[in-house]
């Protein structure tokens, strides 16, 4: 861990480059695509490729964050979470071990679509506890950092989320989620307009929930909240919000529960709170009971 300081780290960093090149380049292009769990849970060959010289590079730098599968005596495992490791069937538990959450490219669908608001984000964990997180936006080669303690920034300017505790008063961001079924759509546009109409000034939704809560830690947004989001979606902006001053929390209210598929970020508790009184729930299950 003594060798990544998010704080230091630049977009001129050695790997940054070459990811940065790969992605920018593949969303010009043609793309193949195909779906994971529907229609619109898209995945293309970039995010694999992005997430295997992520996964490669992070085993070459960390060979000790690896766990004992106790089960096989001897046999040790890297301890990554990724979207599409976890796509192919791998499982999502997160242990007392060191353990990066990788997403390689959150916002696939903008992505898809050549859509400009498309990041790589990093999140890092030790017994449980979320310690960094990176997010890079890809096209506006922005890179956020977290770390546990020492601040949030962008691009070495530091992040200091909103203040404001009035809903009447808040620009609030969310995402759609992956279902299309009649009862989530219905429960979906019903909470927008909830928050509607307590007054909020907006509900934006801009395709990439790692970017939209980086806009909420750099004060751009007074609140996030969403069903059906990933553990990968909410590790490393969870670190940058708290340490831009803000709240993430569960949407009932309780602690986050990073397995949960679900919650409600804001700059203050108040307003957190009063979002997440607002809501019905979407029960999207647990990324760790797949
Ligand atoms: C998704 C995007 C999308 C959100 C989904 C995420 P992906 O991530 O952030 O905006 O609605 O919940 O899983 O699939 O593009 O990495």
């Amino acid at each position: 861990i003594s060798t990544v300081n998010p704080g230091l780290v630049s977009p001129t960093c050695t790997r940054a480059p070459s990811l940065r090149r790969i992605i920018r380049k593949a969303l010009s292009e043609e793309k193949r695509v195909s779906t994971k769990t529907s229609a619109a849970d898209l995945v293309t060959e970039t995010d694999h490729v992005v997430e295997a010289l992520i996964l490669q590079e992070l085993q070459q730098r960390f060979p000790s964050h690896r766990e004992l599968l106790t089960l096989e005596p001897d046999r040790w495992i890297p301890r990554f979470i990724a979207e599409e490791a976890a796509a192919a069937g791998a499982k999502c538990v997160l242990t007392p071990s060191p353990t990066w959450i990788v997403d390689p490219i959150d916002g696939t669908c903008n992505f898809v679509h050549r859509f400009p608001t498309v990041a790589v984000s990093i999140g890092f964990a030790v017994n449980q506890e979320l310690e960094f997180g990176v997010i890079y936006h890809c096209t506006e080669e922005r890179l956020y950092t977290g770390r546990r303690g020492r601040g949030a920034f962008c691009n070495g300017q530091r992040l200091r989320v909103s203040g404001e505790t009035d809903l009447s008063k808040a620009l609030v961001l969310t995402e759609i989620g992956p279902r299309r079924d009649p009862t989530t759509l219905k429960l979906f546009l019903s909470n927008m307009e909830r928050l509607l109409r307590a007054g909020a000034h907006g509900v934006r939704v801009i395709g990439s929930s790692t970017l939209a809560l980086c806009h909420l830690a750099s004060g751009a947004a007074d609140a996030y909240y969403q069903f059906g989001l990933h553990c990968w979606d909410l590790a490393a902006a969870t670190v940058i919000i708290r340490e831009a001053g803000g709240v993430v929390m569960d949407t009932s209210g309780g602690p986050l529960d990073l397995m949960s598929c679900r919650v409600v970020a804001a700059g203050t508790r108040e307003m957190a709170v009063l979002i997440a009184q607002a809501l019905q729930t979407i029960n999207y299950g647990r990324d760790d009971e797949r």
